[in-house]
């Protein structure tokens, strides 16, 4: 088979599995060991037609995010003009670690980030891409880090001063995985309990930090959630700054899910003031905003130089000739964690020109909106209640019914619309209470789908009462 008949049969395969992942099931469901043997992976290979089988068998047995029943994560479908901008860095195959071997995505990447430090309002500020907010996370403690002890890039924790990070107790898990990483412990993870609205207690977060500095620990980090993972929430950033200026820890903001109110400057100042002040944040676009995935950014304030000072080593220079170790000046691969990177700015850079902060804007706010449309469904449903009050874009609730059977139920009616392909959506514990958290990150969603997806739930649950539970 040429070239040109391998493009043209999987321009067919995606064309129509474009076309139609917004219709019908959004998954045809089979258990493991089934799938497996549906799949053939032991089946000898060595031909285009059994790669295209297993392209189609890939589609046909994937879930498809772009459904109006996939409400169960950050993300869902994804822009276009990202996906045009994924097929072209996958067929143009390079790593952007230097100028040298991706010079276009380099100098998309840092306009880009010139861009977002903008709108944030960092001031001469500096930033990268990342795999992820988990790992922007983990860049921030380890820039933290090695602002407050310098000598511990090389000489290591041994003869340091304890560190202790703090961050809320409904931060996501990343935190931890940064503290283990970097050698501080997760035992040194200081998990500050959260009001009733779910976002940090500052009262809590400022005796913390008096215990911390009175055992004769270092509390050099805190890091600030701007949409917590399961609730929501937003911690106050302005009384994250107050705490600031008299402990004088680093303040990250890790908004992987909240940045997204970045781009409408009403919502950006009702969720993010002082914003401009923090010392680092995450942010990715792949969630909210839609750019296929993966799509980070990790940004820090006013502290030149530090990208470099923090991850830069000096082995590198039989890769980066142009500026120095860690400079990032021509080659953004000298103040990254990883050695191979890759092209994940093209996407971004589509998506940003194509669409542009208002259009972004003004779909976030309409994303709000939907929530509380969502929120006052469950309200006024005599079937459904809320678990805690909505706070900003996640609705956490559940089918209601004798405290004894809820959990069962509630699960019980989320595996059932899965295996059906008629949705599917995420939960969550608040201690022995599980609940459901509807996540509406689709583009194409509106009233009428969620209308449909509480009737259909409210009806399987009348149904799963009457067989089983009642
Ligand atoms: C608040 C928060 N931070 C970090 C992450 C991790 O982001 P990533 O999947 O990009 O590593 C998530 C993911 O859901 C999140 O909700």
């Amino acid at each position: 088979m040429d070239a040109d008949r391998i493009f043209d049969r999987a321009n067919q395969l995606i064309k129509a599995y474009f076309s139609e992942q917004g219709s019908g099931r959004f998954l045809s469901y089979k258990d493991p060991g089934e799938l497996e043997a549906v799949l053939d992976l032991e089946a000898p290979g060595g031909d285009w037609s059994r790669v295209f089988d297993w392209i189609e068998l890939y589609l046909a047995y994937s879930v498809k995010t772009n459904h109006k029943g996939f409400v169960n994560r950050m993300w869902a479908g994804a822009n276009l003009p990202s996906v045009l901008g994924e097929m072209v860095a996958a067929v143009s195959n390079t790593s952007a670690c230097t100028y040298e071997s991706a010079p276009v995505s380099t100098l998309m990447e840092k306009y880009m980030i010139r861009q977002m430090l903008d709108l944030v309002g960092f001031r001469n500020g500096e930033g990268q891409m990342t795999t992820g907010s988990s790992n922007a996370n983990l860049l921030a403690m380890m820039a933290a880090r090695n602002e407050r002890l310098p000598e511990v890039k090389t000489c290591g924790l041994g003869r340091q001063p304890e560190l202790v990070a703090l961050v809320s107790a409904d931060a996501h898990y990343s935190m931890e995985k940064a503290a283990n990483v970097l050698g501080i412990g997760t035992g040194n993870l200081v998990k500050v309990p959260v009001t009733d609205r779910g976002d940090m207690d500052m009262a809590v977060l400022e005796s913390r930090l008096g215990e911390v500095l009175e055992a004769g620990a270092l509390p050099f980090f805190v890091g600030g959630t701007a949409g917590t993972t399961v609730r929501g929430a937003y911690d106050s950033i302005t009384g994250l700054l107050r705490l600031r200026e008299k402990y004088g820890f680093w303040l990250h903001i890790d908004a992987a899910w909240g940045g997204a109110v970045i781009v409408s400057d009403t919502l950006k100042e009702v969720y993010l003031r002082g914003i401009a002040d923090v010392d680092s944040l995450t942010w990715d676009f792949h969630k909210m905003l839609g750019t296929s995935l993966i799509c980070n950014l990790f940004l820090i304030n006013n502290r030149p130089g530090i990208l470099g000072r923090t991850t830069g080593s000096k082995d590198d220079t039989y890769l980066f000739h142009g500026g120095g170790t860690g400079s990032p000046a021509r080659d953004l691969g000298s103040v990254s964690l990883q050695c191979g990177r890759r092209v994940d700015s093209l996407k971004w850079f589509l998506d940003w020109k194509f669409f542009g902060k208002e259009e972004f804007g003004r779909r976030v706010e309409a994303a709000l909106e939907l929530c509380q449309y969502a929120e006052n469904r469950v309200l006024a449903s005599g079937a459904l209640e809320l678990v805690f009050p909505r706070t900003s874009f996640n609705i956490c609730f559940r089918y209601k019914t004798s405290e004894n059977r809820s959990n069962e139920l509630n699960l019980a009616i989320r595996e059932q619309l899965y295996h059906e392909g008629r949705s599917l959506v995420g939960y969550a514990r608040d201690g022995d209470r599980l609940f459901l958290r509807l996540l509406l990150a689709g583009q194409s969603l509106g009233t009428r789908d969620i209308d449909n997806y509480f009737s259909t739930l409210i009806q399987t649950g009348k149904s799963l009462e009457g067989d089983n539970y009642g």
